[in-house]
């Protein structure tokens, strides 16, 4: 049985002010809820230690960051290690999102290796995966899926996914309120579960909110979600949470 997760994924958002306001109406929430499922927060770097000191009274979320090294040479200005993100509270880290990979230009082989040093350095990567709205429209998504998945399959190796999380994110869908249907998200996660370990969690991502959560996560294939916008705010983030604590 896969535990269900939900991701905030607060891209380049915050201060301290605002985590301290979101946090503090946030954490006496999620104290509420079963621990069905598992919520993880990716801030910034630089709110990392900020982040885990107001999460360290006994809560159960977890903290991950949004990005690490290709490489664990200390000759590498500007980057962070996994061993870095290790001792500052980090159990996950996001790696390819569409975002990096369209504005930054990481390439599927880049990506590979992180997702490496990330398992390496006893990280749980949440590797993101998905297709534009021009390759949707042409008929191309699972292909454009399969390949950025298959690029870090064969680099890391199957077994490198037992503890990792894939995010299904339609890069059509991601900030823009548009979102997939239950079904078509359904359809691409039954698609990448063929090619992972069983044990592999996979989240949905792309303007998840708290109308749209509880249908989406009602799919077998579906195990949660990362979370963009919705995640800045505490009463949406804990609604979607609950989502996925109902999960049956
Ligand atoms: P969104 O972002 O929920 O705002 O669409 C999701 C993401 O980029 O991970």
């Amino acid at each position: 049985m896969r535990k269900s997760l939900v991701v905030a994924n607060w891209k380049m958002n915050g201060s301290k002010s605002m985590i301290k306001d979101l946090l503090g109406q946030l954490l006496p929430k999620l104290a509420e809820l079963n621990d069905a499922t598992e919520c993880v927060i990716c801030p910034p770097y630089v709110y990392l230690n900020f982040v885990a000191e107001s999460l360290s009274s006994g809560t159960q979320i977890k903290i991950g960051a949004q990005n690490l090294a290709s490489a664990t040479t200390p000759a590498y200005t500007g980057e962070i290690s996994p061993v870095m993100l290790r001792e500052f509270g980090c159990d996950y880290v996001i790696i390819g999102h569409s975002e990096r990979r369209t504005l930054l230009n990481e390439s599927d082989e880049l990506i590979a290796h992180k997702f490496a040093v990330a398992v390496q350095g006893g990280l749980r990567p949440i590797l993101c995966v998905g297709e534009t709205r021009v390759q949707q429209e042409v008929g191309q998504g699972q292909e454009i899926v399969t390949r950025q998945l298959q690029a870090v399959l064969n680099f890391a190796g199957t077994a490198a996914f037992k503890d990792a999380v894939i995010a299904y994110e339609p890069v059509w869908a991601i900030g823009t309120g548009l979102t997939a249907t239950p079904e078509q998200a359904q359809a691409m996660h039954a698609h990448i579960r063929s090619l992972v370990p069983a044990a592999t969690r996979i989240l949905y991502g792309g303007s998840v909110n708290s109308s749209n959560a509880a249908s989406l996560f009602s799919m077998p294939d579906i195990d949660g979600g990362l979370i963009g916008g919705a995640s800045l705010k505490a009463q949406d983030f804990f609604d979607i949470c609950y989502a996925a604590s109902e999960k049956k």
